[in-house]
């Protein structure tokens, strides 16, 4: 089974000029005709609709948050085993462009054939010792950053054992990481970038949404991206940053869309020489380094936390 990526991701919120604005300042393409239609460089969709809009499914947590997520697929054969697999799940039913399910956190899943569009961008390179990639050429600083795609979700879960079956088992998902009987890192391929779906069991926490992650083309536009969104007045959760356990640098920045957007660049790519590997969940395997609220577009410098 060939589970490409994330083609589209269905919000309900609250306040939907606040998200709008949210949207547009994250660097997504709004549509011409639908101001609540987004789309990255490789055309995956984020769509926002009021809360209580009854075209979108039921919510697995209350306020705004993620109602559903399609999955893209290779091909019809593909998209075929898949709804095969999928007949006994709970809320199966066939769609114009697919099926849909619950998966067993109670977030609908969707899947349809991939319209995903090959990027090509300019990547200036970075000059390490021995091997200069960069000659005569600054290195680039981005005004804002411009998400190619939609690379990864978080989700709290409340049965963490059920939920990786599910992605495993139904749709051919592989174990890149894990933190032992907290959580687990998948990769939607045996040859792919560290994860594009990672499962968090937390005590005291329901399922929900933790965040969505957008790739970018390099480290600068990671900064670029979230001094922007400074500049815009949305607050960072966390970033800049860089995760130990897939190599990547981030920047998550608050959404009113519930949960937070992050930026991210540099992840591990495993093929099927990659062992998984067993860790503790510490502060350490999680974030090598942060910088906690972000940095002012101002002054350049971390912001300050405010004093009380
Ligand atoms: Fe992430």
């Amino acid at each position: 089974m060939s589970v490409t990526g994330i083609e589209k991701l269905e919000f309900g919120v609250e306040d939907l000029g606040a998200c709008q604005k949210f949207l547009h300042d994250f660097g997504l393409q709004v549509s011409a005709k639908d101001p609540s239609l987004f789309t990255t460089l490789s055309g995956a969709k984020i769509s926002l609709s009021p809360i209580n809009d009854s075209a979108l499914p039921s919510a697995f947590e209350t306020g705004s948050t993620l109602r559903r997520i399609t999955w893209g697929v290779k091909n019809t054969a593909d998209l075929d085993k898949i709804i095969n697999h999928l007949q006994t799940c709970d809320d199966f039913q066939l769609t114009e462009t697919g099926a849909q399910c619950r998966d067993p956190n109670g977030m609908m899943v969707a899947f349809c054939l991939s319209e995903q569009k090959e990027v090509k961008v300019d990547i200036t390179g970075i000059n390490q010792w021995g091997d200069i990639r960069r000659v005569d050429k600054p290195s680039p600083v981005y005004e804002k950053a411009t998400p190619i795609n939609i690379g990864h979700v978080v989700f709290f879960v409340d049965d963490l054992s059920a939920t990786e079956a599910f992605y495993c088992q139904k749709l051919g998902f592989q174990v890149s990481d894990r933190y032992i009987d907290r959580a687990v890192f998948l990769r939607t391929q045996i040859n792919g970038f560290h994860h594009n779906l990672f499962l968090l069991k937390l005590p005291h926490r329901g399922s929900g949404l933790n965040h969505v992650a957008f790739t970018v083309r390099d480290i600068h536009e990671v900064i670029g991206g979230g001094l922007a969104m400074n500049r815009h007045h949305w607050s960072t959760f966390i970033g800049p940053g860089r995760h130990p356990i897939s190599s990547a640098y981030f920047w998550y920045v608050n959404s009113p869309t519930g949960g937070a957007f992050e930026y991210y660049t540099n992840d591990d790519y495993l093929t099927e020489n990659w062992q998984p590997r067993e860790l503790e969940h510490s502060l350490v395997s999680f974030t090598e380094w942060a910088v906690e609220g972000g940095l002012d577009y101002e002054t350049r410098r971390q912001v300050k936390p405010a004093k009380g």
